[in-house]
């Protein structure tokens, strides 16, 4: 199988990061990771990077021209296929152009249920019976794009923000590559 040339985007923890180069190794998986992109120089997810000799790339987003850097990189590299995974800023109008529907998020919530940030919060706040992630494609509308994959479970009484991110993250270690899986499943 040829696999597409992917970037991975992150911002932090880099968990799922780790994830998908674990799932990349399979022979059938559809993706190759050739970079990741980070727009925290202290990322920890950059440690997967280096330790799987991953070529990484480390923006500086005070910069007014970060994205025509990444832009650049993602050329050099022939990427085709961006994965933004835990990825915490918005991709101007201009990139999308570039990348249409080549660009997917994992968010940790039903969608369109809780867009944005602070979900878990909210989530409890308002006493939903449910939660889950969602895998989606990125366009202009925050956490708007049309969904590809979504994984549920039932929150307990006694579910807390923290048991709810770590049982949200243990779903989108499933759900991230099943979306993409879905996605090049008939390409
Ligand atoms: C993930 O849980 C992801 O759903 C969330 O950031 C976390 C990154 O974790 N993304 C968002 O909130 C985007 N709005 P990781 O760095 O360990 O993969």
């Amino acid at each position: 199988m040829v696999k597409k040339n992917t970037c991975i985007f992150i911002s932090g923890k880099g968990s799922n990061l780790k994830n998908l180069i674990k799932r990349s190794r399979d022979y059938n998986f559809p993706i190759k990771i050739k970079l990741v992109v980070s727009d925290n120089k202290e990322a920890l997810g950059l440690n997967y990077a280096k330790k799987n000799s991953i070529p990484f790339l480390i923006v500086n987003t005070k910069s007014s021209n970060y994205e025509n850097i990444i832009l650049q990189n993602l050329k050099k590299y022939n990427i085709s296929f961006i994965c933004l995974a835990g990825y915490m800023r918005i991709i101007s109008k201009n990139f999308l152009i570039k990348y249409r529907k080549k660009i997917i998020n994992i968010h940790p919530s039903l969608l369109p249920k809780f867009k944005g940030l602070n979900t878990f919060s909210r989530i409890l706040k308002n006493k939903e019976k449910k939660t889950g992630c969602t895998v989606h494609f990125v366009n202009e509308k925050l956490d708007g794009g049309a969904i590809i994959y979504r994984k549920s479970f039932f929150i307990n009484r006694e579910d807390d923000e923290q048991i709810l991110k770590i049982k949200t993250q243990r779903l989108e270690y499933l759900a991230f590559p099943e979306a993409i899986i879905k996605i090049f499943r008939n390409n």
